[in-house]
């Protein structure tokens, strides 16, 4: 009997101790682990219409991962976008100070200097750059300048082509979804990437669509390959230029007045609500370099125009499916413009002026099924502007558009990208995705700072490392020798039991 005592003891000490140590342990980490420090990112979102400014923020100790980087605080410049300074120095530079100090004071002093700060340009500063290219670099010198003043990591100002804006969209919306696979390791089983899904993004003087096909291109300027954790992606992407909402609108006005003429000083806007009226002035309001193949020859155009409108579906959707053209196509597959765009395939998410849109027409209407949306349209387009104020309390200026766009949308989609009854309830229209504004600003970050890697993450990396990974081991080790010790004796006294 004694004998086993002395033999057992000290196992059981040793168990103990194992124990004590993981126990330890475990408070230990839960008590002196700190919060996590964080490290952020600046990205100014220069629209043709206005400039958003998002602040991101990740874990310093953790980089490579899928969906680490989240939104912290986003704030919308007040006033114009940056294009809209164009002839005005000083205006764009101006425009941004506000945002900047909310995000001197939204991030903490101690991480300001480490912190990237990236301006990036879209459609209206391409616009400007065809129309004014010493204007638009002096806008981008000028706001460049002022970015420099303050305690952050400036990291340039640029203009986005059309195609890194598609792609930076679509590496934002699979971020997000985290549909990246994750870890390269052990057959990827930690999370095997779930199949990326497409990007469409309205802004106001582009218009982008991006998704992932198998289908060799036709048209080397529309296809992109990423490399993202060690996979390739091969991306069809175009940026049409002149189709966002804003320059669409001027389009359709621009056709309107050149079928209708201005000698009376007044055209009917089949898209305006039935007696809805406004006045525009044809340069400020109406041309632009996107409206060039419908300027009337020998019109005045410091001239103001009174619009009219009828609150005809029918003539607007006939009118919008004017602007685009379907009929010349040098490849097997054109969506529209002679453009090349093979079928569409998989999920898709719709964002920018795209929700806006969607939630405009779902509030007036109820109709949400974008299968409906040539009804829903209709609907939109009989109403008149104070019972769409009325509904939505949004402002005039908004609302006399929804019936324009809302055909836009549906004809863009169905008779431009081909979608059909069968692949329209595969877009979802969102403005949000995982707490972070859907756009190309995420991935453009991603992007230019090391968060995604060309190749995949090992597993390993995930385990944390360090002296108390050592010491778990030792008090596991210390536990399992207990445990084969103690079963051991067991059996042994069992066995002698037997025998006696
Ligand atoms: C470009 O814009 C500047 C400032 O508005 C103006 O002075 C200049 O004449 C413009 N140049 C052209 C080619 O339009
Ligand atoms: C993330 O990846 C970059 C390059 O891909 C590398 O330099 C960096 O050390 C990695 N960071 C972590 C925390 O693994």
């Amino acid at each position: 009997m004694t004998l086993r005592y002395a033999q057992v003891v000290p196992a059981l000490v040793l168990l103990l101790l194992g124990l004590i140590g993981i126990l330890l342990l475990a408070l230990s980490t839960s008590v002196i682990e700190k919060p996590p420090e964080y490290e952020y990112g600046i990205v100014l979102d220069a629209g043709s219409s206005h400039t958003s400014m998002y602040i991101y923020k990740w874990p310093s100790n953790k980089q490579n991962g899928t969906g680490i980087v989240t939104q912290h605080d986003e704030c919308n410049v007040k006033g114009k976008g940056i294009s809209g300074y164009a002839g005005v120095p000083g205006g764009a530079a101006k425009s941004l100070e506000e945002c900047l100090q909310k995000a001197v004071q939204s991030i903490p002093k101690a991480r300001h200097h480490k912190t990237p700060l990236y301006l990036g340009a879209t459609a209206g500063m391409r616009l400007l750059e065809i129309v004014n290219t010493s204007e638009s670099h002096r806008v981008l010198k000028e706001v460049g300048a002022k970015l420099k003043t303050y305690p952050f990591n400036f990291k340039g100002s640029t203009i986005l082509s059309g195609q890194e804006e598609g792609a930076y969209g679509w590496v934002t919306v699979n971020y997000l979804l985290e549909n990246f696979a994750k870890y390269g390791f052990v057959g990827r089983w930690l999370n095997p990437g779930k199949g990326t899904i497409g990007a469409l993004d309205l802004g106001g003087a582009s218009t982008q669509i991006t998704f992932q096909t198998e289908v060799q291109t036709e048209s080397p300027d529309t296809s992109m390959t990423l490399k993202l954790y060690g996979e390739n992606y091969q991306l069809y992407t175009h940026s049409f230029l002149c189709y966002g909402q804003d320059q669409f609108l001027r389009k359709l006005l621009a056709l309107l007045i050149t079928t209708q003429g201005v000698s009376s000083g007044k055209v009917l806007h089949p898209c305006y609500p039935n007696g809805y009226v406004t006045s525009v002035n044809l340069e400020a309001d109406v041309f632009s370099p996107c409206t060039e193949q419908y300027k009337p020859k020998n019109i005045d155009l410091k001239k103001d125009v009174t619009l009219q409108g009828t609150g005809n579906n029918q003539q607007c959707l006939s009118t919008v499916q004017k602007v685009f053209s379907f009929d010349k196509c040098n490849f097997s597959k054109c969506s529209f413009d002679g453009v090349y765009q093979p079928a569409t395939s998989g999920k898709f998410m719709a964002f920018s002026a795209f929700y806006f849109s969607k939630s405009y027409v779902s509030a007036l209407t109820n109709i949400s099924d974008p299968r409906l949306m040539k009804m829903a349209s209709q609907r939109v387009c009989n109403m008149s502007i104070s019972q769409m104020t009325t509904i939505t309390k949004q402002p005039e200026k908004y609302m006399k558009n929804v019936c324009a766009v809302s055909n836009f949308i549906h004809v863009l989609l169905t008779q431009g990208y081909g979608f059909n009854n069968s692949t329209l309830p595969m877009i979802s229209f969102e403005k949000k995705a995982g707490g972070a504004s859907v756009g190309w600003s995420l991935g453009y970050m991603l992007s230019l700072t090391s968060h995604l890697p060309q190749e995949s993450v090992s597993v390993l990396k995930a385990i944390p490392s360090g002296p108390w990974t050592g010491l778990l081991i030792l008090f596991s080790a210390l536990l399992l020798m207990a445990l084969v010790q103690l079963v051991l004796l067991c059996r042994k006294s069992k066995s002698k039991m037997d025998v006696i």
